[in-house]
Formats: C-alpha cells, structure tokens, sequence
C-alpha cells in the first residue's frame, strides 16, 4: 500500500492542503479553505482555515507525514503561556516601514547601514520582514511587546500547533524561513540576537529570554502531530517559507529561476552560495534544500491585472485578448504598477502611474497591453538585479496565478529576453511541502526524485522598448533613501 504524505500551503489567501504518495509524488487527494482578507490576521483563522482543508482532503488518519510551507514574514508574537498577543502583521503589512529605515540607519546611515545589514543577515530589512514589525511593535504597543516571550512564523506557529506542543521551547522553524527574519544570519546559520534587542529595544540579555524556534535541518522532523486528535503517527517536517518550499516544488536546483506572479511578485533561483546584496534589491535568504534562495520580491503582483481587470469592467481572459490586439508599448502608455506601495524598488507608500496617456491609448486594448507589460517590467527589473548579482541563470519557469494568462505568457519572452517554460498549473508550494515530509519520512540524503511537471515553452522577440521607457518613466518615483 502506498505511503501518503501530507504539504500543507498556508498562504497569505488561503490554506490547501495535498495528499501525495511519498515515492512517486502522485497526487491522491486535496483541499483547501479561505484566510480573511487583510494584512493583519489573527492566526486563529489560519488554523481554523487548515482543519477546514485537512478536513476537505480527507483528513490525516491514513497520511504519515506532514510539513507546512507558509507566507513568509509575518508577526506572530506569544505570551509566556502560548497565547497569540495581537493579531498577525503580514509580510504585505506595510506600518513598519518608518522602523525598517531606522534599522538600517542605526548601523551607520543608508549605504553603509544597508550593507551592514546584508552581511549581518544577507539582507536588508525593509517592511515586510519581522524585525521591522517588532520595532513598530515596541513603539507603537510597548505593553504588547513587554509581553512578548517567543516570537515564530506562521508556518513555525502552524505546525506547533498541529503538533498539539504546549511549551515554547518545543517551537521549531527552517532556514528558508529564520533567512526572512533580519535577525539570522543566513551565511553562518544562527541567530543574532543583538539584532532582535535593537528591535524591541532591550538588552542582549532581556532578548536571549526570548524563545526563538529552533532551526531545523532541511530534513530533520519537528517532531510528531498532537496525538489528542489522532495524529500521533504523523511525523512532521521542518516546514518551510512559501518560496523555498515552491523551489522544492518545482525540483529547482542552481541555474534554476522561477518567476511566481501571485498575490506578491517572486523572482527566485536556487544559488550554491549565500547571496549579500548590499542595495537591498535581493534578499540573500536559504532554500530549502541546504542551498540558498536569493529573491527579489514585488508587493504588487497578480492583482496589478485584477484591478484593471475590474477597471474595463472584463474578466482575464478578456484582458489577455485585449492586451495581445495592442501593439507592444502600447501606443506609448506605460502603467508603473505600485499600487499597494512596493517593495522593490522600496516605495511603500508610492501608488500606480498610468503614464503616457493620449487620445491614441485610451482604449482598453492598450490598457490593458500597459497593465501586463508593467507588471512584467517590474518582474523583470528583479530578475536583471539577480543576473548583475552573479546568480546563475540557466532557465524561467513562470508559476503562479498570472502565469495562467495567455498575455503574460505570452509577452514574459518579450519583456525578459529570454525563452520561458510555464509548467502545468498546480500547488507547487503545497507539492514542495509534501515533497519535503517524504523525505523526512525516508531519511535519505536526498529529496525523492518525483516526476517534474509538463511545462509549455514560450519565446518571442524582444521588445527593449518597452522596458526602456519603462525604466525612464520609473525614475520619477524616488526610492527611499
Ligand atoms: C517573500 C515574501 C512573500 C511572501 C508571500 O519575501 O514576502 O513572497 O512569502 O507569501
């Protein structure tokens, strides 16, 4: 009978839930449920959300493993007894924005601040990654950061939770995951808990209190699942962030790139090296696999094409066709898609720009031909600060929601200047998850080696034009110092 093994993706929109045979990865069962909207979320709702899917899926009495890859980043503060103090601060929160700049300037002002950061962490702090939520935690509600007696992740709270451990020092998390915190030092592979004092404020001393969850090897277990709801036998895996358990997903090794267009933007490539990118524009963060995960990531994403989806008042596949009846560029009209802020380049309270407006280009075609070739432009501008970075890049793989749309694939070649694979649509963080629980299960040195997906190959001539202008009409919004 075949062993199952369970990968959990808790998401920033929803949970899902897929059920695999641990040696050839087939798919045997899946579900999924909802997380609330927002960018600050009691974590109640994530665990509610994963009954829910696991319930969907056909639950886990028969599964015997389990891991959990989850949205990076984000805030989850504990009491002393467990207990969540506040709500989660997402990674796509951007309140922290004011304290990722005195982070960074507390280590020597901009340049010198920023690079210090990248070699402390290998990366630069900017508003979505966790130090910076416990700094505006310590100024904004100092009694709730008084309280503060261990701090995870969600996919670290997550999968204490299915474990049913009621102690903080059984919390456990993975290197992809600790890599997004600024207060791991992804190269050497340990906390720095100076780094965590400077955030809330406190001494070493008061911050070495603080229960940080262990960091577990790429294939070592978290443990066992709560057996006071049956799951006693479910060996769990160190879980993962969602990118690094996407890399595992996809069977990404170096060379590899994979563009995810989500609700954020990914650019991502596995690297046998640790990455330090002193400009901020790559964060040097670890993989799943004992490698590293450079990735260059957009707060706007997949919803730049549902915003002007609803503005032309069309669904996507409307738009794709839309955009594909335009001419590249646009007939001049270039949309700068920051529409949430953005994270890179590091705007957080910048808004969208259509730029370039005349009679020619008001119609929808070209609307929407602006909206796909500014969301590529963005994507591609991370993908250009990887390559001048030194990350090899051998192959793209565009994953993700958007990657769906017969315009995106279409111009992705264009815009990248590259040949592009779109592998079939599917959960591939959910599938790294699972990917990673077999090979906990299977105590080998190496991941299974399950069948890669189909993918499709797109090519197209370039259209430098386009990004050309783009990046003219960029530079009117000034990063911040
Ligand atoms: C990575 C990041 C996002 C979230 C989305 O740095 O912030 O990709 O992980 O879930």
């Amino acid at each position: 009978m075949a062993i199952l093994v369970a990968g959990i993706d808790s998401s920033t929109q929803s949970c899902k839930v897929v059920i695999r045979d641990s040696e050839t990865g087939a798919l045997v069962r899946s579900g999924s449920a909802k997380h609330p909207e927002g960018t600050e979320v009691d974590p109640e709702a994530w665990w509610d959300a994963f009954l829910q899917a696991v319930e969907a899926a056909g639950g886990l009495g028969d599964v015997a493993a389990a891991s959990v890859g989850g949205q990076q980043h984000g805030l989850v503060a504990l009491d002393s007894s467990g207990r969540v103090i506040r709500n989660a601060l997402l990674w796509n929160d951007t309140r922290s924005a004011e304290a990722a700049d005195q982070l960074i300037q507390e280590h020597g002002g901009t340049a010198e601040g920023k690079a210090n950061w990248a070699r402390m962490t290998g990366s630069v702090p900017v508003a979505s990654f966790t130090a910076t939520k416990l700094r505006w935690l310590a100024e904004a509600e100092p009694e709730n950061a008084a309280r503060v007696a261990a701090v995870a992740l969600p996919h670290d709270w997550l999968t204490w939770k299915i474990s049913g451990a009621a102690r903080l020092e059984d919390l456990t998390t993975d290197r992809s995951d600790a890599s997004g915190t600024s207060y791991y030092d992804t190269a050497a592979g340990q906390y720095r808990y100076e780094l965590l004092a400077q955030a809330l404020h406190i001494s070493e001393e008061a911050a070495r209190e603080i229960v940080l969850p262990r960091v577990l090897g790429p294939n070592e277990s978290a443990g066992t699942g709560d057996p006071a709801r049956g799951w006693g036998h479910l060996v769990l895996g160190p879980g993962a962030g969602d990118n690094a358990a996407a890399a595992l997903g996809l069977g990404m090794s170096t060379g590899d790139v994979a563009i995810s267009i989500g609700t954020s933007g990914v650019v991502s490539a596995v690297s046998p090296e640790p990455i330090q990118d002193p400009s901020g524009t790559v964060n040097g963060f670890a993989d799943a696999s004992g490698e590293f995960l450079p990735l260059a990531v957009t707060l706007n994403g997949s919803r730049i094409l549902d915003g002007v989806c609803r503005m032309l008042g069309v669904d996507h596949d409307q738009l794709a066709e839309l955009a594909l009846a335009a001419e590249p560029g646009a007939n001049g009209l270039t949309l700068i898609p920051y529409l949430e802020g953005e994270r890179t380049p590091n705007l957080p309270f910048a808004t969208g720009s259509f730029i370039g407006l005349s009679l020619a280009s008001m119609n929808p075609q070209d609307v929407a031909r602006s909206a796909v070739e500014g969301l590529l432009c963005l994507l591609a501008d991370g993908l250009s600060a990887m390559t001048s970075l030194g990350v090899p890049v051998n192959s793209i793989q565009l994953i993700g929601g958007a990657a769906r749309n017969a315009a995106v694939q279409q111009l992705a070649p264009a815009i990248f200047e590259r040949e592009i694979l779109v592998p079939e649509p599917d959960e591939y963080v959910a599938n790294g998850a699972a990917r990673q629980a077999a090979w906990v299960l299977s105590g080998a040195e190496a991941p299974p080696a399950w069948a890669a997906s189909s993918t499709t190959r797109f090519s197209a001539e370039p259209t430098r034009f386009v990004r050309d202008r783009y990046a003219e009409r960029q530079m009117l919004f000034a990063e911040r110092p």
